[in-house]
């Protein structure tokens, strides 16, 4: 068995980062039996036209979206990608892909970052969850967004927003200890160094390329020379 390094993350923060399934409140498991129930009975003719599936598949959500509780009465399948868009009228955050391949979906829960379209709402009940609306305003921009313009990250905008919570979830990784594909000795520290931040947001495409000025951002606010 691998000894833990001293200078390794505890289990927790690599935990609090990497996520952790049995943390929700409602497991893959509950969704699959209400999707799964729901489906069933959609399918039976005669249990459909006596039980409707619409009232039986809706569920209120609690969240709490950049620092404001918000309470939704949502379709179980919603998810939080839709949740955040259409119900909370949050369109910073953009649909790319819709299957996780993007990243232009890319929001913060707990600190951490998912890809909201890969995310049932429901799953989320009573979680933190940041957006590009929640990291800064025009008049105090974060420094992620600040680094962003100044070194021209983006030429469209389309995956900006998801590229910049990434590109802080990354650096918190990194500052944390977690380790990445492109690390010689995963017990070592991660340095914010070039490599690493590219390998990090390697689930963010850019179809306009701005990949060399989304780095040099990065590399501004990690403190690391460019
Ligand atoms: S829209 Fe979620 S990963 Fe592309
Ligand atoms: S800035 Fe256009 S897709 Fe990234």
């Amino acid at each position: 068995m691998r000894e833990r390094h001293p200078r390794s993350p505890s289990a927790d923060a690599k935990s609090s980062i990497l996520g952790d399934a049995t943390a929700c409140a409602v497991s893959r498991r509950d969704v699959l039996v209400v999707c799964g129930t729901a489906a069933a009975v959609a399918a039976t003719p005669s249990l459909a036209a006596a039980s409707p599936a619409s009232a039986a598949a809706r569920m209120r959500v609690d969240l709490r979206v950049n620092g404001r509780a918000a309470t939704l009465e949502l379709d179980t399948r919603t998810t939080l990608l839709d949740a955040l868009r259409d119900h909370l009228a949050l369109t910073g955050t953009k649909k790319g892909c819709d299957h996780g391949q993007c990243g232009a979906c890319t929001v913060l829960v707990g600190g951490r970052r998912i890809n909201a379209c890969l995310s049932l709402a429901l799953q989320h009940q009573g979680d933190d969850i940041r957006t590009i609306e929640g990291l800064g305003t025009a008049e105090a921009l974060h420094p992620m967004q600040a680094a962003f313009i100044k070194h021209d990250g983006f030429q469209c905008g389309y995956c900006t927003p998801g590229q910049i919570c990434s590109a802080v979830a990354v650096l918190d990784e990194i500052r944390l200890g977690v380790p990445s594909h492109v690390q010689a000795d995963l017990l070592a520290a991660p340095r914010p160094d070039e490599i690493e931040m590219r390998e990090r947001m390697s689930g963010n495409i850019c179809r306009c390329g701005a990949y060399a000025n989304i780095a040099a951002a990065m590399a501004e606010v990690a403190g690391e020379p460019t």
